[in-house]
């Protein structure tokens, strides 16, 4: 039994790093083309100011929201955890946006655009055990976040969240309104103009320093991780308002690099190890670290997304787990998937505990299971791909499906509709 648990982890490491070395490869060219990015304008104005927002020990235990009257779909006051429910099929329930009508979609999410046919996969509604996920108001959220700075910090599929974000936002202004972005390095920025606010993307893969910080080259073929440095990265979303981290991803990997040293100097260390879980429990423990002595308390909410699950793995005996092909989500309540490494999310959780006790609060935003039910909301092979396939390729779509992002809209944006839930009751 162990035995096979441990090849098939083996295994799918290899096909997700060849995976990912596809997927990522290409995800960032849209960024770079300028023209795609409409500007556009905010052309209301807003008379009042919001009242200023509580601090953070006010908000609610991990898991929990609490509705104050009128703030949610229920008005009568309820705590509810919003992790655990299930996908209800509704022909009613409607994305706020499409694939053609949003003016941030990459091609990487661009699911029906890139050719696929069936669009059941988003009629599917999560529905939270004990209380209804609060509806997106884009409105409410910019009144909330107006003069600050909301950024994502991580991996591809924060980006895929990032983008998700921006199209509800988009969507829920009556006019087309708002918004430029500029790159600067790494970070992304999006602008509310007539908020004075900026949803923002910083790409750090691995959060430390890493030769995969260029944030459209880092397609390497031996990952080198500066295990220890932050700072470089950190500064650039430190005295943000709010910030959403991920990544999980680009450490399970068969070995990693481990640079003692800078990337410049002559007489720097380099190790090759192939520990990812220990290496990874290392770097969050940095990244702990660093928001334990420069975080403001008082002013920065922080946030952290638990993995996001891929399904590139086949068959179990009960149910087909690659995402080629698939329509139906995971119906089975109880469905743990291969790909949703439990020992990865409790580094996380843990490390966030220990963050917790020594006073720095980070929400962690349990996704991982209400996303491992979806097999069928991969983007697979309705994307865009940048460089050519081969035949062989061609011939076994299984082998270039991206099956670790997501299509847009889908379950990214329930995600954002969570995080939207603990920004607007806060
Ligand atoms: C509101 O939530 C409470 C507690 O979960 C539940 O008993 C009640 O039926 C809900 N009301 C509505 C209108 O959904
Ligand atoms: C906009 O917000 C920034 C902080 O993000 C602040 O420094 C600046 O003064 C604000 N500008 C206006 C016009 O409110
Ligand atoms: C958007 O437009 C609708 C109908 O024109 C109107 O009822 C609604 O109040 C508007 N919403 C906002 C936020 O301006
Ligand atoms: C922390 O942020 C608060 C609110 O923005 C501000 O008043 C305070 O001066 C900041 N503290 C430090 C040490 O920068
Ligand atoms: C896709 O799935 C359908 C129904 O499950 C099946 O009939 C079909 O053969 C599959 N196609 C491929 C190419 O695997
Ligand atoms: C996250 O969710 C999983 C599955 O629902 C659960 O097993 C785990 O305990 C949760 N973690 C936390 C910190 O709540």
């Amino acid at each position: 039994m162990d035995v096979g648990v441990s090849k098939i982890r083996n295994k799918s490491h290899y096909s997700i790093a060849a995976l990912f070395l596809i997927s990522l490869a290409v995800t960032a060219a849209l960024l770079l083309t300028g023209e795609n990015w409409s500007i556009l304008r905010e052309r209301e104005s807003r008379k009042a100011r919001p009242p200023p927002p509580l601090l953070p020990s006010s908000s609610p235990a991990a898991g929990e929201i609490k509705y104050e009257g009128g703030g949610g779909d229920n008005e009568t006051a309820s705590s509810c955890d919003l992790f655990s429910g299930k996908w209800i099929y509704d022909e009613a329930a409607r994305a706020s946006y499409n694939d053609g009508r949003c003016s941030f979609m990459m091609g990487d999410y661009a699911c029906e655009k890139f050719g696929r046919q069936d669009l059941r996969y988003r009629n599917w509604r999560w529905q939270p055990h004990r209380c209804n996920l609060p509806r997106f108001n884009g409105m409410a959220l910019l009144e909330k976040i107006r003069g600050k700075r909301l950024v994502f910090v991580g991996d591809s599929l924060n980006r895929n969240q990032w983008i998700s974000m921006l199209c509800l936002i988009e969507s829920s202004l009556n006019q087309s309104s708002l918004q430029s972005v500029v790159r600067t390095d790494n970070l992304f920025v999006v602008e509310a103009i007539n908020y004075n606010a900026t949803i923002e993307f910083y790409w750090s893969p691995l959060l430390v320093e890493s030769n995969c910080d260029h944030p459209f080259a880092h397609k390497v073929s031996d990952r080198v991780v500066r295990i220890t440095s932050i700072e470089k990265h950190a500064r650039h979303w430190n005295d943000a308002d709010i910030v959403v981290f991920d990544s999980y991803m680009w450490w399970i990997m068969p070995s990693m690099t481990i640079l003692w040293g800078s990337f410049e100097s002559s007489d720097a260390v380099y190790k090759k190890v192939q520990m990812h879980l220990r290496l990874y429990e290392m770097a969050l423990n940095i990244w702990s670290d660093w928001l334990e002595i420069n975080t403001n308390r008082t002013k920065t909410k922080l946030f952290f997304m638990s993995l996001s699950p891929t399904h590139t793995f086949g068959e179990r005996w009960d149910v087909q787990q690659h995402c080629y092909n698939q329509t139906e989500p995971i119906l089975n309540e109880g469905y743990w998937g291969v790909m949703a490494d439990r020992r990865m999310m409790h580094i996380v959780e843990s490390t966030i505990e220990k963050l917790d006790k020594r006073g720095v609060r980070v929400q962690y935003l349990n996704i991982t299971h209400l996303s491992d039910y979806r097999k069928d909301a991969h983007p697979s092979i309705y994307k865009q791909f940048y460089g050519s396939l081969s035949e062989t390729q061609l011939a076994d779509p299984k082998s270039y499906s991206d099956c670790l992002h997501w299509c847009l809209p889908g379950v990214p944006d329930v995600w954002n509709q969570i995080l939207y839930s603990y920004i607007t009751n806060s």
